[in-house]
């Protein structure tokens, strides 16, 4: 598989830009059809049956809602379903496929209409994300497809291909689903809805542990910082599906706890309702 940079490098135009910066025009046509860019009533409808048991955590980057997500799953048999990694996944197909990620809407939001993700659960509680049944896990982790899910996520008729896509890979019998819009949009029946958040400096510092722990290379923490700060920007503001706290979840500051306390947390305010 050619590298996500060489495609970059061949095809160009697929570097994040701050929104409305990038002045190319789509290379690829548009398709002239109109999207829905409300969420499909019916696939809601079907994705929040009273018997599911829904549990969603929505938090900003660095904030721990995976390692806290996949615990809780684990402890309650739940599946886990990581709604960013599905950005990602999308991010790395787009750029693969030489798609600018600011401007080529129809076609980013075609790919995620037709994206051939399979997440599949590993032994440890752990997801393998796999891209046309390649294994893209280690990949979608990267600063430059980091970069690029935080672009391909602002656009309003992506996001409406994604939340569908991400209500199909939930498990009817019950999910733990972590994101930004997942207790607000994608499962806004959800039973129980916490909301992650953590200081920016430990956020950063978490963020470059993961980073280092996957590429062996310890980035700059004021890089760090500074790419967490763009990305929380472009959460906060974008007009469809931004990083709220959902009404009704649950607020657990992670600065100064462990994974065990919050999941602790969890389980208490879980079955206290
Ligand atoms: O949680 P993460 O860093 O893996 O998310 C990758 C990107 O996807 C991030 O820029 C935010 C975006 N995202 C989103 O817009 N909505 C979600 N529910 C989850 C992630």
């Amino acid at each position: 598989m050619p590298s996500i940079r060489k495609a970059q490098k061949t095809r160009g135009g697929s570097r994040l830009k701050a929104p409305g910066k990038d002045a190319q025009g789509s290379r690829l046509k548009a398709e002239g059809k109109s999207i829905n860019l409300e969420p499909s009533a019916s696939n809601l409808e079907q994705y929040n049956q009273p018997s599911a048991l829904i549990i969603t955590i929505d938090g900003p980057a660095g904030a721990g809602k995976s390692t806290v997500a996949k615990r809780l799953a684990q402890r309650m048999g739940l599946t886990y379903l990581d709604t960013g990694a599905t950005y990602r996944a999308l991010a790395y197909a787009a750029v693969k496929a030489g798609l600018n990620t600011t401007t080529d809407i129809a076609s980013l939001s075609r790919l995620a209409r037709h994206l051939p993700l399979r997440l599949r659960p590993t032994s440890h509680g752990g997801v393998q994300v796999l891209l046309g049944g390649v294994d893209i896990t280690r990949e979608i982790r990267t600063e430059e497809v980091s970069e690029a899910a935080a672009q391909v996520s602002q656009h309003p008729p992506v996001r409406a291909a994604m939340v569908a896509l991400q209500r199909q890979l939930a498990n009817h019998h019950g999910v733990v689903v972590e994101g930004r819009d997942t207790g607000s949009v994608v499962f806004p029946h959800a039973k129980h809805k916490f909301f992650l958040k953590a200081d920016a400096a430990i956020r950063a510092r978490r963020r470059q542990e993961e980073l280092a722990q996957l590429y062996g290379r310890r980035p700059p923490l004021t890089q760090v910082r500074a790419q967490l700060h763009f990305r929380d920007s472009l959460d906060q503001t974008r007009r469809v599906g931004p990083l709220v706290k959902p009404v009704g979840a649950t607020v657990i500051d992670t600065s100064h706890r462990s994974v065990t306390q919050v999941v602790q947390l969890m389980l208490r305010r879980i079955r206290a309702r």
